[in-house]
């Protein structure tokens, strides 16, 4: 563990990020369910809650202060990049932060739905992480109304030019209306899923990554996460694997 000897107190950070009350978090850390990066924390341990990789029972802990979590509702038209070389409209135009904030992931300039931005590279590395698993949803308008055949195939796997789709969580919402659920985050791959059983995408819209959705956001709209589910999402993307040095920028 880096010792911060002018650091803060970590029952003060653990608090601070929704813990419980200091002396609440002075028992966490006494039960031995505190890690700060990848030890066992002590009472007394100071930390720099910018920089400790501070976790309870092996899921990091929201205790980062200058960490900003943004879910936007991105409408179609606006390309998912920091800087457009194009000048088109980004979706940071539409996220007004003080931080260096950066989306998590992309969705293409066509497609619609929450899309996560953060200056966190920590969080973004671990829910962009192909072993992260965690899983997106989106509404499907497609050409046509896909027969039980062809929604079994897109269950199944599909064989794409980059290889089978892993299996997929898809149901039939109304007429040319589908739900799919994948965990993957290849290129444009509802897309081209559903181009490979003969029914061209016509409105592709997020509604949920992992944990986190939200109806009421209205297109174009931005909002901070909530403690709440900033430590939702901790906890989806799981334990830390203290093995991956790349986590320990
Ligand atoms: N799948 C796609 O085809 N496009 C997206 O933007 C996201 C998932």
């Amino acid at each position: 563990m880096d010792e911060y000897e002018d650091g803060e107190r970590l029952q003060k950070t653990l608090a601070r990020a929704g813990y419980g009350s200091r002396r609440a978090c002075e028992l966490l850390i006494d039960a031995g369910r505190v890690t700060v990066d990848g030890r066992v924390a002590k009472l007394g341990n100071r930390v720099d809650p910018d920089r400790s990789l501070i976790c309870v029972d092996g899921i990091m802990a929201p205790t980062a202060p200058n960490n900003v979590y943004y879910l936007l509702n991105k409408p179609a038209g606006v390309v998912t990049t920091a800087d457009d070389p194009q000048g088109r409209p980004t979706v940071l135009d539409l996220v007004t932060s003080s931080a260096r904030i950066f989306p998590v992931g992309r969705l293409d300039m066509n497609t619609e739905g929450l899309l996560l931005l953060t200056n966190d590279g920590r969080m973004a590395h671990l829910l962009t992480h192909p072993s992260s698993g965690v899983d997106k949803e989106y509404l499907v308008r497609v050409q046509g109304d896909p027969t039980p055949g062809a929604i079994r195939r897109l269950r199944e796997g599909i064989e794409l030019e980059d290889g089978m789709t892993a299996p997929a969580s898809v149901s039939r919402v109304s007429d040319g209306l589908l739900r799919i659920v994948i965990h993957e985050g290849r290129n444009r791959q509802v897309r081209r899923m559903c181009s490979a059983i003969g029914h061209e995408v016509i409105r592709l819209v997020r509604t949920r990554i992992g944990p986190i959705h939200d109806a009421t956001l209205p297109p174009g709209s931005s909002r901070q996460l909530s403690l709440a589910e900033i430590r939702k999402l901790m906890d989806t993307v799981g334990v830390v694997d203290f093995s991956d040095t790349t986590m320990h920028p």
